[in-house]
């Protein structure tokens, strides 16, 4: 009767293993799943800007929805502002793990695959409806696939807003006013070939530190969204804004990949079913949010305004033009073949 007993617990406890371990179907990042089938751990989501800018406001809806519909299995923790990790450091976390998921501007990713810098290519993107035509196309997506050989998982593209040049210097209507100032970039080879056509230097400085170095005056301007220059308070110290449009903040969504090869099926649905939604939101928020920072730009009346006419956009097209055919070339040109093609 023992004997029985002992064979049948034995055989239950097999059952029981290969049923959690069916279950899981991969090793989850957690020894312990919870009986809905999703793993008991954090995922840790840093980045860089303010909580109630579009990136900070797609990291909240990305974590209420994990949270909600693990029923409180998966906690996602988000780390605004650089508090984690910031500019200088955040990529080497996430290849560590120190972090699951960051989200940096795509050319601070360039280090991986030139191709991702293309965001900066001036005027590669005549709109928003452009751009997520491409982001959503298999162009877009392989595009996130090349990061993959470097142990980074591209999750998605998440936006924000067309870049404009703020300087404490004078008021930029047309490139020859650049010469001779000294712009904050947020790096990349594009950038700097850029600022060179306008005779002006480009210096690569973490997004964390650029007011202070606003303020003690080492550069005389910087470029951004408008969303940033409104949350990080650039108006305090700089004196003019041009409304330039001439490249684009997106953002790489990306992970840890060995973090994410080991979620089980049901999680990484459950993940990438929260990025969907999140980069949903942020998408109808974008524009929206940058049209409303430049009015509150505007009321505060700290810097001056000035949007290009069309004939001094024209100047900065024509002063790029070096820079966009050397860089249309130098990229993959399949990818910026599709994306010229969809412009049209
Ligand atoms: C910058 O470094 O200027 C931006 O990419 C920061 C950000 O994440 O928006």
């Amino acid at each position: 009767m023992k004997k029985i007993k002992a064979s049948y617990v034995l055989t239950a406890c097999l059952v029981a293993l290969l049923i959690v371990i069916s279950g899981c179907g991969k090793n989850t990042a957690s020894s312990e799943t919870s009986s809905n089938g999703y793993p008991k751990m954090t995922i840790k989501l840093s980045h860089v800007v303010a909580e109630d800018d579009p990136k900070g406001k797609m990291a909240t809806k990305f974590k209420e929805i994990v949270e909600k519909k693990s029923e409180g299995s998966i906690t996602v923790k988000v780390y605004p502002n650089g508090q984690l990790y910031g500019d200088e450091n955040e990529i080497q976390a996430l290849q560590s793990n120190n972090v699951q998921i960051i989200a940096p501007q795509t050319t601070k990713l360039a280090g991986f695959d030139e191709s991702m810098e293309l965001f900066d290519i001036p005027f590669l993107f005549k709109d928003e409806d452009v751009l997520y035509k491409f982001e959503d196309s298999d162009a877009g997506q392989d595009l996130l696939k090349k990061l993959e050989g470097d142990g980074i998982k591209g999750l998605a593209f998440w936006p924000n807003g067309f870049k404009h040049i703020t300087n404490s210097e004078r008021e930029i209507k047309e490139p020859s006013d650049l010469k001779g100032l000294k712009i904050r970039t947020h790096g990349g080879e594009i950038l700097n070939d850029s600022y060179k056509q306008f005779g002006a230097a480009s210096t690569k400085i973490a997004f964390n530190d650029v007011y202070q170095a606003l303020q003690l005056g080492t550069i005389d301007g910087q470029e951004n969204n408008l969303t940033n220059i409104k949350s990080q308070s650039y108006d305090e110290v700089q004196k003019y804004l041009s409304l330039t449009n001439h490249t684009r903040t997106e953002y790489g969504l990306v992970a840890n990949k060995k973090w994410w090869d080991g979620l089980n099926d049901k999680t990484q649905k459950l993940v990438s079913e929260a990025v969907d939604a999140a980069t949903k939101k942020g998408r109808e928020l974008a524009k929206k949010e940058s049209d409303e920072a430049l009015k509150e730009i505007e009321a505060a009346g700290k810097m001056k305004v000035h949007e290009l006419t069309e004939e001094e956009h024209e100047k900065f097209v024509e002063a790029l033009k070096p820079v966009i055919d050397k860089w249309s070339k130098k990229m993959d040109s399949e990818i910026i073949q599709r994306i010229l093609d969809m412009q049209k």
